[in-house]
């Protein structure tokens, strides 16, 4: 078992554990009410370890299960889990579960951010990209028709349970778009972790393809200790140092748009990291063999690195609305002072970058 601290307002830890979920009970003790959310698919699997957990504490449960998918993360499901919260009588000082992959942290957390003005939530992640990223660090949101994550609060939960036992039954797709979150952390080459994100991926290959719980609970607390660094010093993005969590994801998340979503999140991920690791070395922030690092990486984890195809041009006018760009272009790089947001590259290192993941500029 480990546990790793979130310094942000009272403090929470995130426990990453193969019998995490026996714990539900103490981490919200002494409260005897909560509202359990989760998927049909997560509580047939998962549901009974946490129900175990509560009753025997005698915690009352309300449990309500919302559908799958970025459709379910809406304000609809909001209404609908505050309505039910409200009518069974879940009071300020009750608390929220939930129990799932991000779609389900994200509105549950969202829904517990502004019951009665804010509840209790604790964050209990069933997928490895909720484990190392979505769980941790208070950001809530739901989509609206306009937009994805257009609707949301900072709510940090009262502690995060990271059981990866329960990776056992999560699909195959879903679980290596996971693993491409978790290389994000290895490239970031975090002066904490000291490659050992990148040394456990390329030396435990076959433990991590068979979800081995000793080098799963390793890699989560690796990547959620980098995660509670940066949203300890940076907790509501104001610094710019939050910002660098979003290595890879500029053109990740116009891959997504613009790919209307064939590519999963961590898949896109994968694809943006060998972009911007191209990216960096046409500008000669890092070395060529730093930028091939980052594709062989991606490549070891089964993850795709090109994404043939898609207009170059396309992708650039959704990069250019990014939410987190001032203006024009912005991309989190590698550098020789670490990673950093770079505004407006050059046409002809673009296009190089471009090149390099498969599509024509
Ligand atoms: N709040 C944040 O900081 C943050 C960060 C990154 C991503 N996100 C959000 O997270 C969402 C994506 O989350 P995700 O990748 O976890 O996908 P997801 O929540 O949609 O889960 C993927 C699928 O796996 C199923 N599942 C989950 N756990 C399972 C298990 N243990 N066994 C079997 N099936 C299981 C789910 O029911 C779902 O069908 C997006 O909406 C994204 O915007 C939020």
């Amino acid at each position: 078992m480990a546990r790793v601290r979130v310094g942000v307002g009272d403090g929470y830890d995130v426990v990453v554990s193969e019998d995490a979920l026996a714990d539900v009970w103490l981490a919200l003790a002494p409260r005897k009410r909560v509202g359990l959310v989760s998927q049909a698919g997560v509580f047939e699997h998962h549901g009974a370890a946490v129900i175990g957990s509560l009753d025997r504490a005698g915690v009352e449960v309300i449990r309500t299960a919302i559908g799958d998918g970025e459709d379910a993360k809406s304000m609809a499901t909001v209404q609908q889990l505050c309505r039910l919260w409200a009518r069974e009588g879940l009071l300020r000082g009750d608390a929220v579960v939930a129990l799932g992959g991000g779609v389900v942290g994200d509105t549950a957390g969202f829904a517990a951010a502004v019951y009665h003005r804010g509840i209790a939530v604790l964050q209990c992640p069933t997928t490895l990209l909720a484990m190392v990223d979505a769980a941790i660090g208070g950001k809530t949101a739901v989509n609206l028709p306009e937009g994805k994550n257009l609707v949301g609060a900072f709510h940090q939960p009262v502690g995060v349970l990271a059981d990866v036992s329960t990776l056992a039954t999560l699909p195959d797709r879903e679980y290596r778009a996971g693993l491409g979150e978790v290389a994000k952390y290895a490239l970031m080459d975090d002066a904490i972790d000291d490659g050992g994100i990148a040394r456990i991926l390329a030396e435990q290959r076959a433990a991590v393809e068979g979800r081995d719980v000793a080098a799963l609970t390793d890699l989560v607390t690796r990547s959620a200790a980098i995660k509670a660094r940066v949203v300890t010093a940076d907790p509501e993005e104001r610094t710019g140092l939050r910002a660098t969590l979003n290595y890879g994801h500029t053109l990740a998340h116009a891959l997504e748009t613009v790919g209307h979503h064939d590519l999963h999140h961590g898949e896109a991920v994968a694809v943006g990291l060998v972009f911007a690791g191209a990216l960096a070395a046409a500008m000669e922030r890092i070395p060529v063999a730093a930028a091939e690092d980052h594709r062989t990486l991606v490549a070891g984890l089964g993850l795709p690195t090109e994404a043939p195809g898609l207009p170059a041009g396309d992708l650039l006018a959704v990069m250019r609305r990014d939410k987190k760009a001032s203006g024009g272009l912005t991309f989190v790089l590698q550098g020789p002072y670490g990673l950093e947001s770079i505004d407006d590259p050059p046409a002809r290192a673009l296009a190089a970058a471009f090149a390099a993941v498969g599509i024509d500029s």
